[in-house]
């Protein structure tokens, strides 16, 4: 079975999306048990700062940019755990749109790249993620073609949907244009301001455009030790560390719930006769 691949998707900065990536493949390898890896698209580079301080892994020396001029991801592949690699990224990697136009001419073979590089190394996981940068661009691009599904980060304290409104009306362009095919696999409120709270009201509306189903029971706390982690690696020593990681073991829960549904609905589409 090839891997379910999953992308942390808003389009804008600074609202988790690092955090949740990192996190979601970090309790499925840990905690479940499953074959993860984790892709850094971002140029910034903080999923892999994390990622590695947490492993102990001192040097990397290939980056994702290696192997997309190769045309070969699996030499940059680092195995961080017995069930978690990482596909490194680097602040080179900020050339991969001149990169792009220059190998390939038509928009679609652009974006449909990482998909190609991914297919020969999907069977050896269970779960990849992709932590994007914050921008409509080509890495936001080659992702949504790459992956099944976008769990979609909803700052749940903004009172607005923005980011998580704009990814949803892209990714309607992108299967429209393109024939992305990519499911919402939840929409997961997340607070980042301390002492913030669930707005209801954004909530409701998220539920309306989204779907009842699509929302997530479980939201992602304001929690400083999340915080901490950046610096410290991610830890599992007292109290704060364990609460840290409930939460994402909930989310982590409720999402492969999801996927499970949605498969079980792609399955009776695609098997189910003629309805008669
Ligand atoms: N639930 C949380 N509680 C506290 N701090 C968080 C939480 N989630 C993320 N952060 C912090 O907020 C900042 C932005 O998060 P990040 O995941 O990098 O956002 P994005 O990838 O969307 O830009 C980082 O410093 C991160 O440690
Ligand atoms: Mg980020």
């Amino acid at each position: 079975m090839a891997a379910k691949t999953i992308v942390v998707g808003n389009f804008k900065g600074g609202v988790g999306k690092t955090k949740v990536a990192v996190m979601a493949s970090w309790e499925l390898a840990y905690k479940f048990n499953k074959k993860v890896l984790l892709i850094d698209m971002d140029p910034q580079a903080n999923a892999t700062t994390i990622v590695a301080r947490s492993s102990g892994i001192g040097d990397i020396n290939a980056t994702i940019f290696e192997g997309f001029k190769n045309g070969d991801l699996s030499n940059i592949i680092v195995k961080m755990h017995e069930n978690l690699d990482l596909i490194p990224a680097h602040v080179t990697f900020k050339n991969l749109p001149k990169f792009l136009y220059s190998k390939f001419k038509k928009d679609i073979d652009q974006i449909t790249y990482l998909k190609n590089l991914l297919e020969p190394i999907k069977n050896k996981y269970d779960y990849i993620f992709i932590d994007v940068p914050p921008t409509i661009s080509d890495y936001s691009d080659n992702a949504m073609m790459a992956a099944d599904y976008v769990l979609i980060i909803l700052q749940a304290q903004e009172l607005s949907l923005e980011g998580a409104e704009t990814y949803v009306s892209y990714l309607q362009f992108m299967a429209d244009e393109y024939n992305a095919d990519i499911q919402v696999v939840g929409v997961l409120p997340v607070l980042l301001r301390a002492g913030g709270r669930v707005d209801q009201s954004t909530v409701m509306r998220a539920q309306e455009i989204f779907g009842e189903d699509n929302v997530y029971e479980n939201y992602v706390k304001h929690l400083e030790r999340l915080k901490a982690w950046d610096i410290t690696g991610i830890a599992n020593q007292d109290q704060h560390d364990k609460r840290a990681h409930q939460t994402f073991i909930k989310v982590v829960e409720e999402m492969l719930e999801n996927i499970e549904r949605l498969e079980n609905i792609k399955y009776f589409e695609e098997e189910g006769g003629t309805g008669e």
